[in-house]
């Protein structure tokens, strides 16, 4: 039997708590508040702004105005929490940018293991440099296993034709220059003996540089995507990190869901999900974007002492 989908209304630190004893998980992404000094605002009308708060912004969304050490001990706690939860072989991802991430970097070192740091995706939302001086046009997803012991178990389904990129033009030109009976081009290698034949059409395994898919898909409203959540991830990120860590019938965990991105990308891929957020918004837009879809799930909401900045409850 498929196991139950979960909505909560949780502290991240608490969700492991709210879970059948024995439910593990294949696939954690959590996308916190990243250290921006405000709160965040979402577009829930006409006319509204989404994003830091200012005139003319609709409700708050969640507060991101709490100091970086502050942060990163709060991402650290959900961590260590989460971190009990995961399968053997799982994958833990948290996505920041470059106000928080070297210091959550040695935070989470802190909690799996510095052996169990598998690496960092680097995502290019596309929105182009801004202002004056260096802009960041980059953000950076830590990649943990649950244990060191655990890194070599870890899985990337590499194989996917989403985890895969076309060969530079150069490498086409210069090494695939042989064509088997079905027309495909190829190029084969001999390596310690032994031959290995590499497809042009089946492309090359994608790097760690993602600039293919673009931030607006999320946050205009000119597409059926968007929720007016501030800082919503595009589907087709979440899409890739799942097919990426997971298998059909896996279970995925975002427990910082906001608009709930992660959990309509699991329930479309066939995998079980388990997502919750602090917020009463966060868990309103998922709900209804969980229902849009026809994914079925339990809501569970906690009583809740509000999240301090510390990290404690
Ligand atoms: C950057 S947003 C997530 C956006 C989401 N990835 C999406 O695609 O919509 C960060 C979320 O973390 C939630 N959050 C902050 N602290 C939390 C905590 N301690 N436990 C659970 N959720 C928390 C906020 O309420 C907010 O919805």
């Amino acid at each position: 039997m498929k196991a139950d989908n979960l909505l909560l209304h949780a502290a991240a630190w608490d969700a492991p708590g709210l879970l059948p004893s024995g439910r593990e998980l294949d696939f954690v992404y959590v996308d916190p508040p990243y250290g921006v000094g405000t709160e965040m605002t979402a577009r829930t009308g006409m006319g509204e702004r989404r994003g830091r708060k200012q005139e003319g912004s609709g409700p708050v969304a969640y507060d991101d105005s709490q100091p970086i050490d502050a942060l990163v001990a709060m991402i650290a706690r959900a961590a260590a929490a989460l971190r009990e939860r995961l399968a053997k072989g799982a994958t833990f991802a948290v996505h920041l940018d470059h106000r928080a991430v070297h210091e959550a970097k040695v935070a989470l070192d802190a909690v799996f293991g510095r052996g169990a740091f598998i690496g960092e995706i680097i995502w290019v939302p596309g929105n182009g440099a801004r202002g004056r001086g260096l802009s960041m046009t980059h953000q950076t997803i830590l990649l943990f296993a649950r244990s060191p012991s655990d890194r070599k178990l870890v899985r990337w389904n590499s194989e996917l034709p989403q985890l895969r990129e076309p060969f530079a033009r150069t490498s086409l030109d210069m090494h695939f220059t042989n064509v088997d009976a079905d027309g495909r081009r190829f190029r084969e290698r001999i390596v310690a003996g032994k031959s290995y034949k590499y497809y042009a059409d089946v492309g090359r395994k994608l790097g760690t540089v993602w600039s293919d898919i673009s931030a607006m898909r999320a946050n205009t409203p000119l597409n059926k995507e968007g929720t007016g959540y501030p800082t919503q991830k595009p589907e087709a990120l979440l899409e890739r990190l799942i097919l990426a860590t997971t298998t059909e019938h896996g279970t995925v965990g975002d427990f910082m869901c906001g608009s709930g991105t992660t959990l309509v990308v699991a329930a479309r891929l066939g995998r079980c999900f388990i997502g919750g957020d602090v917020a009463e918004l966060a868990i309103e837009t998922t709900q209804r974007r969980l229902e849009a879809q026809g994914a079925s799930f339990r809501l569970l909401a906690q009583k809740m002492a509000a999240a301090s900045p510390s990290g404690e409850a």
